[in-house]
């Protein structure tokens, strides 16, 4: 199958941003692991992407339509405000996993909602840069089985 992996604003600073609640892993590091494990579990591709601008997400959403069958998302500050990319996923239809390193429901209550929980496949959280590759784990098994 064909993956996608996106995230948001300022995970391009992993390794150097608030290494207390994020890691020492910078996102190359944690997408080539993603790379490699998505070839070995089955010979899957896939594709990274990341940026800080809200309608480059949406358009990389929009353009995934007819070739990419799962999405890992981490949408970052954008997990809070942003209406228009969950529109984007919705619009699409293209299954996903939410992602974050920390577990934002024991952090500051802006962070305690989400635009995208309630269409996503699950969400994995709070385990740092782990959690990607539980979520490609669970994202693998769900396209092998359509159910989790
Ligand atoms: C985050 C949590 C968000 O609240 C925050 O804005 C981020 C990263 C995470 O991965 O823990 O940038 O999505």
């Amino acid at each position: 199958a064909r993956l996608l992996v996106l995230n948001g604003p300022n995970l391009n600073l992993l390794g150097t941003r608030e290494p207390g609640i994020y890691g020492h892993a910078t996102l190359a590091e944690i997408e080539a692991d993603l790379v490699e494990r998505a070839r070995a579990h089955g010979g899957h591709a896939l594709e990274t992407f990341q940026s800080n601008a809200e309608h480059v997400l949406v358009e990389k959403i929009q353009s995934a339509r007819g070739h990419i069958d799962f999405i890992l998302i981490n949408p970052a500050a954008f997990t809070h405000t942003s209406v228009a990319i969950r529109d984007a996923l919705a619009a699409v239809g293209i299954p996903f996993i939410e992602v974050h390193l920390s577990n934002p429901h024991r952090r500051e209550p802006f962070r305690h909602t989400s635009y995208f929980t309630d269409l996503a496949v699950g969400v994995v959280a709070g385990f740092g840069p782990l959690g990607y590759g539980l979520a490609l784990t669970a994202a693998i098994r769900h396209l092998d089985s359509n159910a989790l």
